[in-house]
């Protein structure tokens, strides 16, 4: 099935831990998409180790090549469409994008956040997370908009945050639902079984 899968592109800035666990769903025979190429704007980042590994064009954007975001963001748009990515992953991408990046794949742009939005996006939300005192954070998968982690959820799962929690702790329970949640989404938009109605995603019953 691998020449008809929803081509991926993946932009990732650190560890590639989502990465890696997109790249394990690939290895699934039944798994309906593939990763063609990794984009980072850290030379050192993990991530593009981890694309080599696997053995996935992996290619560092420099932002210091770049005057400004519109450039570096035209430069990421060119990189990008050399591989024709049906769908552009975000995974620990440290950017905020230009709208230019956005409309170039408007819904087709997928970004992992820790936390159950809309609460605590942006920088630190297990630190926010823990400094509200919530009782339950999480995992979401969302659309990518304009904003900064306010576009339309695709899916989420909860996590209990605990007495004794740390930000290391209640990020490492976290990042295991991340890891299951992002292949999952991956796996809907591919069969095509996500609808977006406003705000609302609805996902499709198999038939
Ligand atoms: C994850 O927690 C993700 O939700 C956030 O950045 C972190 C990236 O981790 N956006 P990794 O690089 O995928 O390990």
């Amino acid at each position: 099935m691998s020449g008809d899968r929803l081509r991926v592109a993946v932009l990732a800035s650190g560890r590639g831990s989502n990465l890696g666990a997109i790249l394990e769903a690939c290895q699934g025979e039944d798994f309906p998409a593939r990763v063609v190429v990794v984009v980072s704007d850290r030379e050192s980042a993990a991530a593009l180790e981890r694309a080599r590994a696997a053995g996935v064009d992996a290619i560092f954007l420099d932002p210091k090549a770049h005057g400004d975001r519109a450039a570096y963001d035209r430069a990421l748009i060119a990189t990008l469409e050399r591989y024709r990515p049906g769908l552009v992953c975000l995974a620990g991408f440290m950017r905020l994008l230009s709208p230019a990046v956005v409309s170039a794949w408007s819904g087709r742009l997928l970004n992992v956040h820790p936390s159950l939005l809309p609460a605590f996006p942006g920088l630190h939300p297990h630190r926010q997370a823990l400094a509200y005192g919530v009782k339950v954070s999480g995992a979401t998968v969302h659309f990518v908009d304009d904003g900064v982690d306010t576009g339309p959820v695709i899916l989420q799962a909860g996590v209990a945050v605990r007495p004794d929690d740390t930000e290391d702790a209640l990020s490492a329970r976290i990042l295991v639902e991340e890891h299951r949640l992002y292949p999952e989404a991956i796996r809907l938009f591919a069969e095509g079984r996500l609808v977006v109605e406003g705000r609302r995603v609805f996902v499709k019953e198999t038939t």
